[in-house]
Parts: C-alpha cells; structure tokens; sequence
C-alpha cells in the first residue's frame, strides 16, 4: 500500500487546476445507462472511483472508449446484465447509482446491497422506498436488492417527499423518473450542484426535468432518451481543500478552472476564520493565508450550507487557529475518524457527541498515521504540510480514490511531499 512522505513547513505559492467533480461524474456515467446511444462526457477526474464505475458499466455490457484520458465515450447499447455485483459494490458504494437507470430502462436490477462505511451506517431504504413510490416491487435477497417495474415494464410517474435529504437518492430517483410514465415530483430533494449537473446532462439527453437544484424536483417522463455531449463541473471539494491548503501553510494559491458559486459556505467560513479569498472571476480563485486564523464553529449540512465533505479540512484548520470552537457533523454520524490521528500530531481536539471541539494554535509535529476514508486522508495531508518535521501517511488508497494527481498538484506549488511505494527507499526532496 502506498504511503504518502510529507515535510511541512513550506508556504505554497502558485496556481493549481482543478479537476472535474468526482461526485458529479459518477451519477453522469451511470446516466449512459438510459439510453442505447453514445453519450460523451468530458472533464471525468482520472480517480480511483472513476475508474470502479467505468468497470461497473463494461461489465454490464456498456462499451467505454477514452479518446483522451478524461473523456468518456459511453454506449450501453449492448446492456445484457442487470447487476451491480457485491465485488464492485463493496468498493465503491456509489454503484448504487445503476440501480435507477437499470431498472427504469430494463424494468429490473440487481444491485448488492451496500454495507456501512468508515463514516457511517448509511443506508439506501429512502432510494428504494422512492422506487417503491415509482410502482417499482423492491426485495432484499442473500444481500441483494432485487428491483422490479410493474408489469407494464416502465415505472409511473408520482408525487412524494424525501425524508431526509439524500444526494444520491434524489440522483437514483431522478434519473429513474426520466423515462417513467406521467410526472414525477420529488419534495425536499437534495440541491447539491452535482444534483443540478445531472439534470443538466439528462436535459440533453431529452429528459424534461424542471427545478433540480431547489428542494422541489419536476420530471415529465419520456418514452427513451438519447445521447449527448456534456462537461462535468469542477470538484469544489477539491477546489475547498487547496483553498484550505494554501491558508493552513500560510501560502498562496491561484486556484484555476474551480467554480467559486459552487462554494459559497466553505469561502465565507474561510473568510470569517481570517482568510484572504478573492473571486478573480467565474472560474478563479485567489486564497492567501495570513498566518493569522481564528477560531469559527461550523455545523455541516445539506447544500447550500457548508458541505459535510470539507468538515476534516475544515477542522484541521482550526488546530492552527486562535481561540477554540466547536465542528458539529450532522450528516453522518461516524465522521470523526482523522480525530485520533490529528491528536497523535499534537492537535488539541475534544469530541462529545457529533461535536469536536477545537482549540488552539497548536504546532502540529510530523508522525506516522492512518487514513481512514477519502476527506480524512485529505486533512491528514493538510496537517503534515503545516507540521513541524516529517508525516508519514499509510492507506493513501483512501484519498487515490477522490483527488486526481494530488502529489504532482502539490509539489508543483512548492508542497515537499512523495508517494511511497511500498518497496522503494524513504527519501524526501521537493526535487525528485
Ligand atoms: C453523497 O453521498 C456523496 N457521495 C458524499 O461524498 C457526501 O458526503 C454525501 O452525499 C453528503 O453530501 C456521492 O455523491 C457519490 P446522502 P450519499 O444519501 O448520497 C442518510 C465524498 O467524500 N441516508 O446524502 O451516500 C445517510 O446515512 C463522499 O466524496 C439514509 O438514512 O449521502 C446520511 O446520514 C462521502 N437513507 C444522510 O442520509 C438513505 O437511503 C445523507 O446521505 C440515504 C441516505
């Protein structure tokens, strides 16, 4: 397993790019799955998660062409299996994103039910309670999820209300609803950009969706949908953790091809905390960390509020802040994982609860420590480039599977950090 060797201390100067969302991408691949036409979708992050999902659909008999390594040229017109298998599903619990396209096209999938994650239990009962509510039968059995369309084959159109905001629900279900009969409405659905970039690429493909990013979702479902062309949007969570890596070493960063609009909780917490972040324009970000942070409590919930998925950046920054102040998590109930290990580097951090609180500044010294999951490593990394010595990261497959070339972007602006793998020496040098 690859580890990550990192040397902190060194302020980071210069311009990153960012890369296409991976929570954006994932749904839009799964959306190829509609229709027998080609649909092409450019901007694809080169991730591990992309790379599982790409799987997923050749093995279901879609043909995925990569004239270049971020576009993807999709055509699932030769689709022969209705399953997502428990080998793909355990990796990668966003495989459950097959589940509406497959059994709203085909009129059955087979999807293995997905287990609890480092960060919570989290379940799918709302996604298959809105099939349910689409006429679908839905039935668990030996771990999978057997769903199946009326006997008509094509799901029906209807009116219900999730009971919590779910992002992928609300994806499953209205990718689902595209080609169900009649109009479906989905009440306190999700609103997350990615939700609105889905709809944006389903729009396309011929799908008649109205309001997708409000809590208030329309569909009028069509007979078929066809292909289309359609760029991802930039990954603001990837866009959030340079911002904050640029802050927490006191540095300089010009963040390029991000969407700011897309951010606005995590830049205004920034904000308050101290830091300098200019909008240069639509598609740029100016971060400038003045070494002078103060302590903000932040409460993570759904979109537009500050996104659940920057709470380890987020609280990582406060070690090094004045004053103390409480990170609330209210969206899954086991994401506090990087707490232990931020601690072994010195952080003074308390959790009670769905609270952690945070004091300090505290000087964090380089050690060796454990990713857990995909945002936790990322805060790991923030820690060791603002600790004193060196960090050594193990299980980095965690953060490989969400953040493109996350060594090659940080060392391009001045991060002294290398990828270790397994059987090579342990060498530090910002050079090589
Ligand atoms: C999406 O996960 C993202 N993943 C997550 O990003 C993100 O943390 C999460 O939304 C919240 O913003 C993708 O888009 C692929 P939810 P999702 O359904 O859709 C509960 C990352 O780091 N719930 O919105 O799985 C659930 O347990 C990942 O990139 C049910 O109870 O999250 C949670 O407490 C991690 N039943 C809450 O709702 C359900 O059927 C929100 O989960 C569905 C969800």
């Amino acid at each position: 397993m690859d580890k990550f060797l990192i040397r902190g201390g060194q302020p980071l100067r210069g311009r990153i790019e960012i890369s296409g969302a991976k929570n954006s991408a994932l749904p839009c691949l799964a959306a190829a799955l509609l229709t027998p036409e080609t649909v092409i979708l450019h901007n694809v992050p080169y991730v591990k998660d992309l790379i599982t999902q790409r799987r997923l659909l050749e093995d279901l008999g879609a043909t995925v062409l990569t004239p270049e390594l971020r576009t993807h040229k999709i055509t699932a017109n030769h689709v022969e299996v209705f399953e997502a298998p428990y080998e793909l599903v355990k990796t990668m619990r966003a495989s459950v994103l097959a589940l509406g396209p497959l059994l709203a096209r085909f009129g059955q999938a087979k999807v293995s039910l997905p287990g609890g994650c480092a960060i919570g239990t989290r379940p799918i009962d709302l996604h298959l309670k809105a099939f349910e509510q689409l006429g679908a039968t839905v039935s668990l059995e030996s771990g999978d999820v057997i769903a199946r369309a009326p006997a008509s084959g094509r799901l029906i159109g209807n009116e219900f209300e999730f009971e919590k905001v779910t992002v992928t629900g609300t994806e499953n279900v209205m990718m689902a609803a595209s080609l169900a009969k009649g109009k479906t409405v989905i009440r306190n659905a999700a609103m997350e950009p990615e939700i609105e970039d889905l709809a944006a690429l389903l729009n396309k493909m011929g799908a008649r969706i109205k309001g997708a990013g409000t809590p208030v979702i329309e569909i009028d479902g069509v007979e078929q949908l066809g292909g289309a062309e359609h760029t991802i949007i930039p990954d603001r969570i990837e866009t959030g953790t340079f911002a904050v890596a640029a802050a927490i070493t006191g540095g300089e960063l010009e963040i390029k091809n991000c969407n700011p609009a897309h951010l606005t909780a995590v830049i205004e917490k920034l904000r308050e905390a101290g830091v300098i972040v200019d909008e240069l324009n639509q598609s740029t970000l100016h971060v400038r960390g003045t070494g002078d942070l103060l302590a903000r409590d932040v409460t993570t919930e759904p979109h537009p509020k500050f996104p659940t998925d920057m709470q380890a950046q987020y609280m990582v920054l406060m070690t090094q802040a004045q004053g103390t102040c409480t990170v609330t998590e209210t969206i899954f109930e086991n994401r506090f994982m990087h707490v232990g290990e931020l601690i072994r580097m010195g952080a003074d951090i308390h959790i009670s609860g769905n609270h952690a609180v945070v004091t300090g500044p505290r000087q964090l010294t380089g050690a060796k420590v454990i990713a857990s999951d995909l945002r936790a490593s990322a805060s790991l990394v923030l820690a060791g480039l603002c600790a004193n010595g060196e960090t050594l990261i193990d299980r980095v497959y965690h953060i490989d599977r969400g953040y493109e070339a996350i060594v090659r972007k940080l060392r391009s602006v001045g991060a002294m950090i290398d990828r270790i793998k397994e059987n090579l020496p342990e060498t530090v040098s910002a050079e090589s």
